[in-house]
């Protein structure tokens, strides 16, 4: 990409959001950022740095407005409320994003990719009993989050789906680490800085080689990730 790369954050005010910002900002990136329209203040200290486009994510016009003229697109898919908010943002992005564009969305390890990852079956309980509690009581529709990834993942778009391990906060180890599968040992210290996670997303947008790839990431100083560095075995994106 040029020096004049353009991008769009959908789910700016989040806090991958507001990390992606910055890394974005700090490339020399110009950026439109997407957020609810009473979440704009979580953007005030980048006033006069973004462009911002408040409204509902999964709304067609206000995506289709944002994106417009954007090399990228980095979109936060969060499965809140049961109203088909991931999957009515993902199709959005990839219904309005420019011809070409690189499509970058966030979503957890619960995404499968094919048959190969593999999940403990305490992972997966908890995955099930975390969604159904959350959409009884109408919070968090993650079916929703995996409907979205179905649909990028079938798309011919230039997308990349960041699956992301638990977060903690602090301050970045760099570039976190990646494999292809869930349940690779790489990834089994399940930890990743949210900066870093922000970082990963920004990074994708210019790494060709997770074109069309849904890397699970972990931090790279976490002993999992050391323990392979140090092993000599082979980690995707660990270099
Ligand atoms: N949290 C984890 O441990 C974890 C683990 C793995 C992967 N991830 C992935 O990381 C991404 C972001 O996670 P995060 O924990 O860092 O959260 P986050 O950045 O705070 O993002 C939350 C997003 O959801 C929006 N949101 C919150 N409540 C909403 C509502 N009621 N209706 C519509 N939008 C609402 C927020 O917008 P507003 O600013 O407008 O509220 C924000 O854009 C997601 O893709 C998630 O799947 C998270």
């Amino acid at each position: 990409m040029s020096s004049t790369t353009k991008v769009c954050i959908v789910g700016a005010s989040g806090k991958l959001g507001q990390y992606m910002v910055e890394h974005a900002l700090e490339r020399g990136y110009e950026v439109v950022g997407v957020c609810r329209e009473r979440s704009v203040p979580k953007l005030d200290r980048f006033a006069g740095r973004i462009t911002i486009v408040p409204g509902p994510t999964n709304d067609p016009d206000v995506i289709r407005r944002a994106v417009a003229g954007c090399d990228g697109v980095l979109t936060v898919l969060a499965p809140w409320g049961v109203q088909q908010y991931s999957s009515g943002t993902a199709q959005a992005v990839l219904d309005h994003a420019e011809p070409g564009a690189r499509l970058v969305f966030s979503c957890g390890w619960h995404v499968a990719r094919d048959d190969q990852d593999r999940y403990t079956r305490r992972f997966l309980a908890t995955v099930r009993l975390v969604a159904w509690l959350a959409k009884a009581v109408r919070a968090v529709e993650i079916d929703d989050q995996v409907e979205a990834c179905r649909r990028i993942f079938a798309s011919d778009r230039r997308w990349t789906v960041v699956r992301g391990s638990d977060l903690e906060e602090g301050p970045s180890h760099g570039l976190p680490v990646w494999s292809r599968h869930v349940g690779d040992p790489v990834l089994a210290s399940n930890l990743t800085r949210r900066v870093d996670f922000a970082l990963f997303m920004v990074a994708a947008l210019t790494d060709d080689t997770v074109i069309h790839e849904a890397p699970a990431i972990v931090g790279r100083e976490t002993p999992s990730a050391l323990a392979h560095q140090q092993g000599g075995t082979e980690v995707e994106g660990a270099s």
